[in-house]
This record gives C-alpha cells, structure tokens and sequence, in this order.
C-alpha cells in the first residue's frame, strides 16, 4: 500500500538525480558573490574558519534533520511536519515561517538572478566590454535603475522557472539540474584556471586566504552562520521538501556530507575564479552586486579572451541561480499542490503570481522603491538580512528541537539507518548534536550577532 502510494508521488529517480537536485540547490549565487566577498572582506581564512565550524555544528546537522524528517512525511513541508508532529502541536508553524522565507528569498534572489540572465546578453553584445569600471559600473545603473527593464527581466526569469517546475520534480527539476551542474564544474574549472594563471594573481589568494582573526566579532559570527543557513538551503523547508523526494535507499548522511564539501569546493572555486584576476589587474574588491557586475566584467576585459570567458562566466552564474531558484520556489508550489489539492499547473502559477508582485518589490528597490526604506534598509536588503539572519536560523532551531525533544533518538535511528539496513556509527553524537548543541549555538550567535546580550 505505503508503496503504491511512494511511487505515485514524483521524486528524484537516480542517486546521481538526487545529489544533482541537491547540490543545484545549495549551489547558487550564494557561492559566487555572497562567499568569496565575505570571506575576504571578514578576515579570510578566519572567517572560513568559522564557517567551517558553523557548517558542521548546526549546517550538517540540520540540513540532515530536514532532509530525513522529509523522506519520512514523503509529502510537503506543512503537511509534513503536521503528519509527523503529536496531534495538535503547531510544529507546522515552522515550515509555514519558511514558507515565508521563500518568497523573500525569491524576492531578491530572483532580481540578482534577473540582473545575471541579462548580462548574458549585455556580455555577448559587447556593451558590457569595458575595462573602465566607471563605464561598467554605468552600463550595471542605468540596467537597475530602469523599473521597467528591472521588472521585465525577473518576471522572465520567474517564468522560465514555472516553465520548469510544470514538468515536475523527476522530469523538471531532476533532469535540468543533472545536465547543468556537470557543466557548471567545468566552466568554474575553466575559468578558475584562467584566473590563476594570470600574472599578479598571488595577491587575490592571499586576500581570500590569509588569516586576520582580529575581524572576527560576534557579528561576523552571525554572518557566517547565517551563509551557512543560505548557502546549504536548510532551515527554511527547502531541505524538507526535496527530502520527500529522496529515494527510500538514499543514503542521507552521506549524501550530505557530499553536498556539503561539493559546495565548499565551489565556494573556493568561485573565489579563486574571481579575486586573483581582480587583483592581478589592479581593481578594488567590492561588495554584492557591484563585484559581480562592475568589477567582474571590467576585470574579464582586460583579459585576453575576456569577452568570451565573460559570457561563460555569466552563463555559469546563471546555471548556479537556477538551481537554487526551482528548490526555493518548489517549497511553495509542493504546499499548495500537496496540502491544498491544487494541480501542479495551478499551484506554479499562483505562486508566479504572488511572487511578481512581492519580487517587484526588490525589482523597484533601486528606482521607484528606493527611498522606501525599513531600518535603513530597501527591501531588497532587508529581505536578505531577515531571511538569513533570522528566519533560517529560527527554523534551524526549531526543527533542532523538534527532532532532538518530539521525534527522539530511536526514530531517527530507524529513519537514518534505512530501517536497519545501514550501520551508522555517528548516530549518537549526531543526535547530541542535534538535541543540544546546534539549537544553543543558534541561539546564542543570533542574539548576539544582533547586540541583544
Ligand atoms: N543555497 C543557495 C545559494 O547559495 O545561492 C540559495 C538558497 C537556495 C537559499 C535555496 C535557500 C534555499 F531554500
């Protein structure tokens, strides 16, 4: 019966589809412009340090969390937590707060996304050729200050997504991802080594890498942690939902493990793709944004070959948004097609919707929007910090104590173990980890990093 009903649900079919799916969701542009600047900019290989740590103590543990409570509800992240939960505990409460954190994700992810899927365009014109960051930087404002331009560009991108997602999870999500991230390895190594060989380009290793623990304050902290909570798509039912799609023999530990150290290594390669040739030609490393679409193009300029290795860099950037973009829209969409009833079609399309309209938001947060500003953030900023800083980390800490304190030790033996066919001799720590340590740690980071003690 359970098996009929686990082979009519769509799912990831291969191990190779799973770690595909996986990985296309933890690689985005977190590792091309979120990772590299904040390592260099916190003190290096300080903060890799800490991220490091941050990583094993509360990513690994709750990205592992996620994953299994997911395969074992086999259905989405509400239902999910509400069909495991005791009757009556409002445990659901936390997928629908990442419910949430997927639409502000989205909001200005899919923008970022949208300035990358039209700098392939501007790339492979010419307009963008320019080794004058004063002319690169103009070509990057008059693209976001332009509401028009800003809207129509997210509004493709989030089409192209729904387009994608209407095939499902096997023959949508799965079979795009497992095409894509093979070729992102190879255009991140190309580039990486195109990089590295230039003269001058010790010194943007050196930025990356050399140790400065001075830099490493309490918030600094919070930031590491919150990238981990970005980088590896945990804490907000992401992690959840495509563990509903895992396969039952799917070794999760392992495979996220895998995940884990395959998004570090493109982390670092993203940083040695970028920071010698910055430095090797002289520019200033920059924040966000204006790294990826200033500095970057000027810097791909000077190169010879630059032109072409600038629209695979764009292209490459792009291959990593869309990864990560159809495993945050899946949240939403898997919720009303499971819980509410709602054809895939359907589903896809009013959180499309929804999604233009809240998006438009961060679309317009450099024209119309731009003086519209809460703390002294535009939306598009504070859409990032409040699902990074905050939302992710809550719902780490919830799903921490829910497994640690509600689900306890033997089931999630049971569920980590195949039912008994894998011998896993971590279990005992992990769960300690798991019931003590991660949840403690988020909570402690995160009122500190805020000033709160
Ligand atoms: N992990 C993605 C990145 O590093 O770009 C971003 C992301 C994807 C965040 C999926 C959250 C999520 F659910």
């Amino acid at each position: 019966m359970s098996q009929s009903i686990t082979k009519a649900r769509d799912g990831f079919t291969s191990t190779f589809g799973v770690l595909a799916a996986t990985l296309g969701s933890a690689v985005g542009l977190g590792n091309i412009w979120k990772f590299p600047y904040l390592t260099g900019e916190n003190g290096g290989a300080g903060f890799l340090l800490v991220y490091v740590i941050a990583t094993l103590l509360v990513g690994l543990p709750v990205m592992i969390s996620e994953i299994m409570l997911g395969r074992e509800a086999r259905t989405d992240a509400v239902s999910g937590l509400i069909k495991l939960a005791p009757k009556g505990q409002p445990w659901w409460l936390i997928a629908a707060m990442g419910v949430s954190a997927a639409f502000l994700i989205m909001s200005f992810y899919s923008e970022v996304a949208a300035w990358v899927f039209a700098y392939i365009f501007k790339a492979a014109s010419g307009e963008i050729l320019s080794t004058d960051p004063a002319v690169t930087g103009a070509a990057f404002n008059s693209l976001i200050t332009d509401p028009l331009q800003s809207l129509l560009w997210q509004w493709l991108v989030l089409t192209l997504m729904g387009g994608i997602l209407l095939m499902g999870v096997s023959r949508g999500i799965e079979a795009v991802t497992k095409r894509l991230m093979p070729l992102l390895f190879i255009l991140l190594l190309v580039i990486g080594v195109r990089s590295l060989t230039l003269p001058g380009a010790s010194e943007g290793l050196h930025f990356l890498f050399s140790p400065d623990f001075s830099k490493v304050t309490a918030g600094v902290v919070l930031t590491a942690m919150g990238l981990a909570f970005f980088k590896l798509s945990i804490g907000m039912g992401c992690m959840m939902t495509y563990g509903s799609y895992f396969r039952d023999d799917q070794h999760i530990p392992l495979t996220t493990v895998r995940v884990m150290c395959a998004d570090l290594f493109v982390s670092m390669l993203a940083g040695i793709a970028i920071f010698p040739a910055v430095f090797a030609f002289g520019f200033e490393p920059s924040a966000g944004p204006s790294l990826l679409f200033i500095t970057i193009p000027a810097v791909f300029a000077s190169i010879p070959l630059g032109h072409l290795f600038m629209v695979l860099f764009f292209v490459l950037s792009a291959i990593a948004a869309t990864g990560a973009m159809l495993s945050i829209l899946e949240v939403p969409v898997s919720v009303l097609s499971e819980r509410f009833h709602m054809s895939r079609t359907r589903a896809t399309l009013i959180n499309l919707l929804v999604l233009g309209a809240v998006g438009s938001t961060c679309a317009l947060s450099s024209s119309t929007l731009a003086d519209v500003q809460v703390g002294g953030k535009t939306f598009f900023d504070l859409f990032d910090f409040v699902s990074s800083n905050v939302l992710m980390p809550l719902g780490g800490i919830f799903l921490c104590l829910f497994v640690g304190w509600v689900w306890g030790f033997e089931r999630m033996t049971t569920a980590l173990t195949n039912g008994g066919k894998l011998s896993l001799p971590i279990l005992r720590p992990l769960f300690f980890i798991i019931r003590y340590v991660s949840p403690l740690l988020i909570l402690v980071v995160m009122l500190k990093g805020m000033g709160l003690f």
